[in-house]
């Protein structure tokens, strides 16, 4: 078994999708291990996202990602990781097919609804970020 990083993001939250997001998660048979509501500061933020502090966008993705409370989560199960992005759909909502979190959702990629780490080094990461000693 495996976890994986699972954020609802300032739109999810502020659009009301948590309810579905978390719906998805324990209908797919994922279990939820940690889960809090919290605005990020920028330097988590920052962290979180390193790998894409040389992109055009970073700027706007960290504003965005602190603008308002997210959820946080660590979601547990067999190919957690790999479940969720199937779950989650495409980075680029438009091109995400209808069934997923993103294809249902969401129509701009920087509005994307959720996050899901992207590989098991990623997860491990991202779990000490958010939620340090707990696992
Ligand atoms: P995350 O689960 O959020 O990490 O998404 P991802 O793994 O599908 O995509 P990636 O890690 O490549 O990018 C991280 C986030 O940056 C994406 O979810 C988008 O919200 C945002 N992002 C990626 N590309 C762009 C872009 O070209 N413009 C803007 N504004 N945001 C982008
Ligand atoms: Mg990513």
């Amino acid at each position: 078994s495996e976890r994986t990083l699972v954020l609802i993001k300032p739109d999810g939250v502020r659009r009301g999708l948590v309810g579905d997001v978390i719906g998805r998660i324990e209908r797919k048979g994922l279990k939820i291990v940690a889960m809090e509501l919290r605005t990020l500061d920028a330097d988590t933020a920052k962290a979180h996202y390193a790998e894409h502090s040389e992109r055009p966008f970073f700027g706007e993705l960290v504003e965005f990602i602190t603008s308002a409370p997210l959820v946080a989560m660590v979601v547990e199960g067999p190919r957690a990781v790999e479940a969720f992005r199937a779950l989650a759909g495409l980075t680029d909502p438009v091109k995400s097919a209808p069934g997923t979190i993103r294809g249902d959702h969401a129509l701009e990629i920087g509005e994307n609804v959720v996050h899901g780490s992207d590989s098991t080094e990623s997860s491990a990461r991202e779990i000490k970020i958010f939620f340090p000693d707990r696992f």
